[in-house]
């Protein structure tokens, strides 16, 4: 299957190298467009070596690229979904790379949305709001966050689902 991953900057980042691994042993290929906060946290060379591919940050870089690289994912998977990222999402933003290949998605194709950020955050009205109008619309698939001790020290939901659980919803959402 051919699966796009959407990487967003949060602590969690980190953890998308072990999802395109997994994804990779499992036989699928993988694209990864990062945000630009995301490459404060991790850097595009950890995806490139392990995806085989150039990873997308820059949507003017080459002026075809998000209407191709959306018209190649078979299923995308945005891990971890940071809350600024859900908001664009349920308000139909496509303002960088990761939003705009995702807004150009073909028909009928589905997201998984695996969301990861501090409790507060996750807790937040506006965020429960837009997290509820994504699940009304049948693109999107979330995968909920786990309640463990959070890299801040708070202690509850908002935790990056197990890479191995949102490969399982991403092969569900794809086929
Ligand atoms: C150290 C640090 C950790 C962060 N972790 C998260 C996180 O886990 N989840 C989240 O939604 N935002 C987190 N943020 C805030 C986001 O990075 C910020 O909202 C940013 O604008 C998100 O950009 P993006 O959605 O374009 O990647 C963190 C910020 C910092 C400085």
């Amino acid at each position: 299957m051919n699966v796009l991953l959407g990487v967003t900057g949060g602590i969690a980042a980190y953890r998308a190298a072990e999802l395109v691994s997994l994804a990779v042993k499992r036989g699928h290929s993988v694209r990864v467009v990062m945000t630009a906060n995301a490459t404060r946290f991790v850097g595009a060379l950890s995806f490139e070596a392990m995806s085989g591919h150039a990873v997308l940050t820059d949507t003017f870089a080459d002026p075809l690229a998000h209407i191709e690289w959306a018209k190649w994912g078979e299923v995308a998977v945005v891990a971890p979904a940071s809350a600024n990222v859900l908001g664009k999402l349920a308000c139909g933003l496509a303002d960088d790379a990761l939003s705009t290949v995702l807004m150009a998605l073909p028909r009928g194709r589905r997201v998984v949305v695996a969301p990861a950020m501090n409790t507060e955050m996750w807790l937040n009205p506006v965020v429960i709001r837009n997290l509820r109008w994504l699940e009304e619309l049948e693109r999107y698939v979330i995968v909920a966050p786990t309640e463990k001790r959070l890299a801040c020290g708070d202690v509850g939901p908002g935790g990056l689902a197990e890479p191995a659980d949102i490969l399982a919803a991403v092969e569900a959402a794809g086929a």
